[in-house]
């Protein structure tokens, strides 16, 4: 497995590959790699015939400074956890090369991203879009693979990719959850104990949402109270947001229907945590 830590040489060894007739797919993620990031490792060696994970923590997408201090780094275990899943090559930046002296280009998404996770972290997904962007730049690839774990974020990338004409397939996988439910995330392991025993009410507040919608209820005011009202009921979470949005325009509906998603943020003690769902309302 390579290790790049410059735009070029990894540039140079994409190219390589593509110009040997090899498909190349990319895993953009922030490392503390676990069973969701290696979920989207597996779909890129599906479709493609070389994978580069790239892991940095991106300080411009973080609004809470705390937030980017304490997130987890383990960068010896990521590199161990590529190399057994069969990754050719990673793509590991410092944040100075990253972001060198004068840098000064960035990427702002539209209205999609004044929407949800939004106005909640100001400046996060023009963090998001420019650092993808650049990931995509210095990786060259054929195909890029996201989680719908971060559902806004896939929506805003997949804009980005078709409005700057970047000529990148976009792919996108299901949330990898652990057996009681919760969404696989690297900001779990901060969770205390007794958060993360009450970290799965919001899944469980989805799958209500879904069986609600199983048995016909198509409104979304009542989706919504649904998933609130059990998030609410439990003392440790602070709930942030409930949204039920189309999931193309990320706009509220007023009715569940095919492309509806219910979408989640809450804290518990100081985490934060995201969550959705597609319903499959007809
Ligand atoms: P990160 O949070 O490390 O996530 C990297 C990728 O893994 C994202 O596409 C995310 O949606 C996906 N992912 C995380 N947990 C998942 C889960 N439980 N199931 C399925 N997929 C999951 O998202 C980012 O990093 C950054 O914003 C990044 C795109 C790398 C830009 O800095």
């Amino acid at each position: 497995m390579q290790v790049f830590v410059a735009p070029d040489t990894m540039r140079m060894w994409s190219l390589g590959e593509r110009s040997k007739g090899h498909r190349v797919g990319v895993v953009p993620t922030m490392g503390a790699l676990h069973e969701g990031h290696l979920a989207l490792v597996d779909e890129a060696r599906r479709r493609s015939d070389r994978v580069i994970v790239t892991i940095f923590v991106n300080p411009l997408q973080f609004n809470q400074s705390a937030d980017f201090a304490s997130y987890p780094q383990p960068i010896d275990d990521d590199l161990v956890a590529c190399e057994r899943a069969g990754v050719d090559a990673v793509y590991a930046p410092t944040a100075s090369v990253m972001y060198p002296p004068g840098f000064q280009t960035h990427v702002e998404p539209g209205d999609l991203a004044s929407r949800l996770e939004g106005p909640k972290r100001p400046g996060h997904f023009r963090g998001v879009a420019t650092v993808v962007t650049k990931l995509l730049g210095a990786t060259a690839p054929d195909l890029a693979v996201f989680g719908q774990k971060d559902f806004q974020q896939l929506v805003i990338i997949r804009r980005m990719v078709a409005d700057l004409d970047l000529g990148i397939e976009i792919c996108g996988v299901p949330i990898v959850r652990d057996a009681d439910g919760l969404a696989k995330s690297s900001r779990n392991v901060l969770l205390t104990p007794a958060d993360r025993a009450a970290a799965p009410v919001l899944s469980r507040a989805l799958a209500a949402c879904a069986a609600a919608c199983q048995r016909g209820e198509r409104s979304a005011d009542s989706i919504n109270r649904i998933a609130t009202s059990l998030i609410e009921a439990e003392p440790r979470a602070t709930l942030e947001y409930v949204d039920v949005v189309d999931t193309t325009t990320l706009r509220a509906v007023d009715r569940v229907e095919p492309g509806t998603a219910v979408l989640i943020a809450a804290w518990f003690g100081g985490v934060r945590l995201i969550d959705n769902l597609v319903l499959d309302g007809d």
